[in-house]
């Protein structure tokens, strides 16, 4: 057991993360989340979320301190600093956790460290894969985010080679659930309803024909997919027929999952990379997971896949970022450091 031992807030969207870590080794992962709230308005209010993450970051901050005093006998007096996400996000759910992480910083007379969402989304992978090889290639998909990484170190140097241009595949999910009137968020409910022929109907490949892949290589576009779905329900539904729901979801899952797959690997090899890194909530789903073990296996390529319960937003993704940066001899954040929504 070694490492710098460090806690993680998180609140860049609808999760209240806290997690403590000891270097690699995962001591506490709490989560509160408020996505019950926004079912009904269909995506994320932010102003329920900041709320949401007033009243659940302490409660969150207990139920972390308490595990980790069972699971490895730590107190919180202990830790070797407080890191917390600082964007991007939303606005008004990030300055919750910040002041909250300032605060306890404060009291504990430890450094705090404000650091990256989505490097914490690549960095939660050295909690069950360990060191990542250099350089190695990370997808990040989620609700905010789709991007191509290059990663040669995890809390200096993280590059993007690609990323969409238009909408997240995250956002793709939870706008077609919408449109097959299934319920928010919409990935995992499409991940589940997606039971049916993958190839019943031939839904657009963002950016995959000879001349976008000129430009866009790396990168992805998920608009036009969407747009195809919601012509296609539209036509079955002028001409009086039934949506084979299980149809359009798997055959729109399909359509995301080949392409983040396909460039996923090309990277690699593009880059030298022997390892892929997954992360993001859409790392979550079942076909993507499936789909690029196949292709990874293929090309002999080593997947890093984290547990599904480490790719959705969480506070072990922000400790364990904070426990790297920490351990490169990197300099604590001032008390000032301010949240910033559109981090790059
Ligand atoms: O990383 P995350 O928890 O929050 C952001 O930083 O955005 O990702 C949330 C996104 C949502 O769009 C949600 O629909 C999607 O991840 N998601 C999934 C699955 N679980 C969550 N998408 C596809 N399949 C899943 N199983
Ligand atoms: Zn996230």
């Amino acid at each position: 057991m070694s490492g710098p031992l460090v806690l993680g807030i998180e609140s860049s969207c609808d999760e209240t993360g806290v997690g403590i870590v000891r270097g690699h080794e995962l001591l506490a992962n709490e989560v509160a989340s408020s996505v019950d709230l926004h079912v009904r308005f269909g995506g994320v209010v932010p102003e329920v979320a900041s709320r949401a993450h007033l009243e659940a970051l302490l409660p969150t901050l207990h139920r972390a301190a308490e595990r980790a005093a069972a699971a490895a006998d730590v107190d919180l007096t202990e830790i070797d600093a407080v890191s917390v996400t600082a964007g991007p996000g939303l606005m008004g759910a990030l300055v919750v956790g910040l002041a909250g992480a300032k605060a306890l910083a404060w009291a504990l007379d430890k450094p705090l460290y404000a650091v990256n969402h989505l490097a914490g989304h690549v960095a939660v992978d050295l909690l069950e894969h360990g060191p990542l090889p250099q350089p190695a290639v990370a997808l990040l998909v989620s609700g905010g985010h789709t991007s191509l990484l290059r990663v040669d170190d995890v809390a200096t140097s993280i590059t993007e080679v690609g990323a969409t241009i238009d909408d997240a595949a995250g956002e793709a999910y939870d706008k077609v659930a919408r449109l097959l009137g299934l319920s928010y968020p919409g990935g995992p409910v499409i991940d589940r309803a997606a039971t049916g022929d993958p190839a019943a109907i031939a839904f657009p490949r963002g950016l995959t024909l000879r001349r976008d892949l000129e430009r866009h290589r790396f990168d992805f576009s998920f608009s036009g997919l969407k747009t195809a779905v919601a012509r296609w329900v539209e036509q079955r539904e002028a001409a009086g027929l039934d949506v084979p729901v299980a149809d359009v979801a798997a055959s729109f899952q399909e359509a995301v999952c080949d392409v983040l797959s396909a460039k996923a690997i090309d990277a690699c090899r593009e880059l030298g990379s022997t390892d892929l890194l997954i992360g993001g909530g859409v790392a979550a789903n079942s076909r993507l997971r499936a789909l690029l073990a196949e292709r990874a296996e293929q090309a002999g390529i080593a997947l890093r896949r984290p547990r599904p319960g480490l790719c959705t937003d969480n506070g072990a993704m922000i400790a364990v970022l904070g426990a790297e940066v920490v351990d490169r001899g990197l300099a604590p954040s001032s008390f000032d450091v301010a949240a910033n929504s559109s981090l790059p």
